[in-house]
This record gives C-alpha cells, structure tokens and sequence, in this order.
C-alpha cells in the first residue's frame, strides 16, 4: 500500500494512510512525509500502535530531539516518561490521573490555551508529533489554528504593522494568564522570557504566519496592556472557527504538527479516567530573535 495525502481542511491538515510508522521509512516516504508537513502544516496518522523508542525513532528522521527539560514544573524525579518524551497525559507516577489540585496538573491546564510548542524557548521547537495511547472517552478534542491562513486575511496595513514586531514568551505568562502560581525562585529562573519575531516565513515554502501563542506577555517596546489588547485581537482573529481544525482523537492516532505554521490547544475533558497522551518534539535551527542581553 503506498502513501497517500488528504487534505480534509480547506485551509490545512493532511491525513496520511498507507504508512505504518513504526518501522523505518525509506528515504522516499521521509521526504514525502516533510513535503507534506511543509504544506498542510498538520499531519494525522490513524492507527499507529507505537512504543516510546518507535516514536523517538520516526521523530528522529525529522531532527534533532528537543530536550523536554526546562519546560515543566515537575522535577526529575517526578517524570512518568524519558527526557526524549513530553509527558501530555494527567497520569502520575502510579499511572494514575492526578488530583485535581495536583501542582503538575494545574500546570498542564495552561495547555488549554492557544499556544506553539515551546515558543518560551531561545530556540523553539519545529515540530510535535503527539501519540494518542489512550484517548478521552469525552472531549479532550486537540484544536489547530493555521497562522499562515491568519497572516493572509489580514489587510496590508496590519501586516506592515506587525512585519517586524518582536514579542516576549514565557511559561509564567500563560500559566500566570490562568492564575497558576506562585513560581519558586528556581522556575522563574527557568522561565525567563525569550524574545520571538510576531512574523516568521517558513524556510521551505516562503509563506508567513503569525507566530503568537498564550506564552506571549508583551510586545518589545510597547504599553503592556496595549500589547495584550492587541494580541488578543490578533488572536481572536487568528483561531475564528474558519482557521481551525479539530482532531478527535481516536486511540493509537498520531498527530504531527508544525509549530512555526500553527497553534495548538487541548479542551476540557472528564479527567478522572486515563489519557495517555506521548509527545516527541523535533528541535528548531536557531532563534527567531536577537535576545535580551543577560542581566
Ligand atoms: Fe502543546
């Protein structure tokens, strides 16, 4: 069965059949699989029954793997899967979901909010690749929003506005956004903000999109609060339900994604069952933006 792609969005989203992920693609699939990523942005594979180490090893064939350390207040010790992995799931260490005012889940509850993978990142991530081992029986609906869709509707004047905007991104903002606190010493250490451009093009294709996420706490060398009425205009008017895909996760689906092309969020579901949600992220080439200088 060879392989073959669906576009099942106007705008994006490739569904993928005819390739079984967990054994090593050819050279051939490889670079269709990147074509494909390049243009629709979103990727669905149904039924991949993947260990963690099949996982890391199709992430591989995209780059280098992300570390997952320093984007999560779970310490070391506290971490259901290797460093390789993002640990998406409301599971424990005993396998169990965790309570609801559990730290780590209230945490996780900021992935709710429109967001790019590790945009709080000097170098942020390129693409996520999320395994679905044991999906939410109800709700738990991953959105995607196409922010080259976004960039195209705006008028000119806007995009010449935005053009050459540099925004700050931290963990503390979106998590902060939600109430969540208070950070210890060693996590706002952690979660020093990073500085990403507002627009990026994409390397392969030339197209721009917005590059906006909940991290975002201000714009460089603005008001904040006019900063944060702004992007939540650009927001609201990025994630309208025309741009946005839904995937309904069915178990063993995995979904891949351009984090420079998209953001992402996770609705609410009944978080006394088991959802088991693996995530492998392919690292970024370098920085959007010229960093602050060190204090
Ligand atoms: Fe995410």
């Amino acid at each position: 069965m060879s392989l073959v792609i669906r576009q099942i969005h106007p705008h994006f989203v490739g569904e993928v059949s005819g390739l079984d992920v967990a054994r090593a693609l050819t050279a051939d699939e490889l670079a269709a699989v990147q074509d494909a990523i390049d243009r629709h942005a979103v990727l669905v594979f149904h039924d991949q029954v993947l260990t963690d180490e099949e996982q890391i090893a199709f992430t591989r064939g995209f780059g280098a793997i992300e570390d997952s350390a320093g984007g999560h207040v779970a310490k070391a010790h506290e971490r259901r899967l290797g460093a390789e992995m993002n640990d998406v799931s409301n599971l424990g260490m005993d396998g169990k979901p965790l309570g609801r005012d559990d730290r780590k889940r209230m945490f996780n509850l900021g992935n709710r909010l429109w967001h790019s993978d590790s945009s709080f990142r000097a170098v942020p991530a390129k693409y996520s690749i999320l395994s679905g081992r044991k999906v939410a029986t109800n709700g738990g609906n991953t959105e995607f929003a196409d922010m080259r869709a976004a960039y195209d509707a705006l008028d000119a004047a806007s995009k010449a506005e935005i053009e050459d905007l540099v925004c700050e991104h931290s963990l503390i903002y979106s998590r902060g956004s939600l109430g969540f606190g208070p950070f210890t010493d060693e996590e706002r250490i952690m979660f020093r903000p990073v500085r990403q451009r507002l627009v990026r093009t994409h390397p392969a294709t030339g197209r721009k999109s917005l590059y906006l996420a909940s991290h975002i706490g201000t714009i460089i060398g603005w008001p904040v609060p006019e900063a944060r009425a702004f992007l939540r205009d650009l927001t609201e008017h990025a994630t309208q339900p025309a741009f946005v895909y839904v995937h309904r996760w069915r178990d063993n689906d995995l979904v891949m994604w351009d984090n420079r092309q998209t953001m992402h969020r996770v609705r609410r579901f009944d978080e006394s069952e088991v959802r088991d949600m693996r995530r492998t992220t392919v690292a970024g080439d370098a920085p959007t933006a010229v960093q602050a200088a060190a204090e």
